[in-house]
């Protein structure tokens, strides 16, 4: 069996079929549900309680012997190191998320999508993001007006909301803008609203500050804190009352992060997402693949 038949199943780079949280235009129907499965991979489980959760509620399978997250691991990397195996060299160096790196796990307790933790801000401050290729906007719970509660009894964590006023590097972004795509006074910040396919909704308004990453696939680690533009969401509603997550959405959008990422320079603009049985996953920014890989493009709305 050749390594590619492989890790074909395992890796879908950038594709939009993963979309769950559809961006809503006109005629663009997907439908997408927040699904409450009691259900925890016991590597997820061991994920969120490395960070400092309890891994939820009573129901958990108990499979984590330490061997068993060790082969996990071990299996991950082994993977993901053929995956990235030098077939083009000028994407050597990739950046992933600080301090996780490129670990994203599917929690099926939180609706069918990947997530990550990632940090902002100064003092830094830790959120949960679901990553979501079918809408373009990242944005977290932040003076709230209506939010979902901030503890998750499913990961035993109470997640952080973001507040502009409590980051000395927080900056306003005015409706002059090139980066506002709403209509409004040019001195006033900049709104956004975003409805998606499922009816649910956040609203607020785009801030910029620093986003935490670091490299990977280089020599040794550096961190690259690039200030990034996000929404300030303070009024979420329908499946995001579920849980106290943020968006961070990867389709094709001059808001979304890997452009503005590569709008610096800083890499190409792409990524990848890597999945695997055992409800871990990867995402690297700026990894453009191998050219044996079977690639999807994103289609921009
Ligand atoms: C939740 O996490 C706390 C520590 O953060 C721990 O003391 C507690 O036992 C955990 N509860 C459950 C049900 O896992
Ligand atoms: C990558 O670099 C290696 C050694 O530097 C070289 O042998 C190989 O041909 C390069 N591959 C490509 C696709 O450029
Ligand atoms: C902002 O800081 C104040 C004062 O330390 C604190 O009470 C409040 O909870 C913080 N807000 C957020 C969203 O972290
Ligand atoms: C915006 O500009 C108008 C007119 O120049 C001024 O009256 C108003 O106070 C400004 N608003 C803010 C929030 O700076
Ligand atoms: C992704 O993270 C794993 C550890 O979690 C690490 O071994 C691997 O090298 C990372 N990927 C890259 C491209 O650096
Ligand atoms: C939040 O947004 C919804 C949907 O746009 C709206 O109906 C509701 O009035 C808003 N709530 C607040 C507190 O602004």
């Amino acid at each position: 069996m050749s390594p590619s038949a492989v890790l074909n199943p395992l890796l879908l780079l950038i594709a939009a079929a993963l979309a769950a949280l559809t961006a809503v235009k006109p005629a663009a129907a997907d439908t997408i549900s927040f699904e409450l499965h009691h259900k925890f991979s016991a590597r997820v489980q061991e994920w969120t309680a490395s960070r400092g959760g309890g891994g939820g509620g009573g129901d958990l399978p108990a499979k984590g012997t330490a061997e068993f997250y060790a082969a996990l691991a071990h299996h991950d990397r082994r993977l993901h190191g053929r995956l990235l195996a030098p077939s083009d060299n000028s994407s050597a160096e990739l950046l992933a998320f600080s301090p996780y790196g490129n670990v994203t796990a599917r929690i099926d307790s939180l609706g069918s999508l990947y997530y990550a933790f990632l940090e902002v801000g100064t003092p830094k401050q830790e959120f949960l993001v679901a990553l979501d290729t079918g809408s373009y906007l990242f944005w977290l719970p932040c003076d709230c007006l209506q939010c979902a509660p901030s503890y998750n009894s499913y990961l035993n964590l109470t997640l952080n909301t973001y507040s502009p006023g409590n980051s000395s590097t927080s900056q306003s972004v005015p409706c002059s803008s090139s980066l506002c795509q709403a209509s409004c006074p040019a001195n006033s910040s900049c709104p956004y609203e975003m409805l998606y396919a499922d009816g649910s909704t956040t609203s607020g308004v785009l801030v910029a500050d620093t986003l935490y990453l670091m490299t990977e696939g280089g020599a040794a680690p550096r961190s690259v804190e690039p200030t990034v533009v996000f929404g300030c969401g303070m009024n979420q509603t329908g499946g995001f009352l579920t849980a106290g997550f943020g968006l961070f959405g990867l389709s094709i959008n001059s808001l979304a992060v890997p452009n503005i990422l590569a709008s610096y320079g800083l890499i190409s603009n792409s990524f990848s997402m890597c999945f695997s049985e055992d409800h871990l996953g990867r995402l690297d920014f700026g990894d453009k693949g191998s050219p044996q890989q079977q690639e999807t493009p994103l289609v921009g709305r």
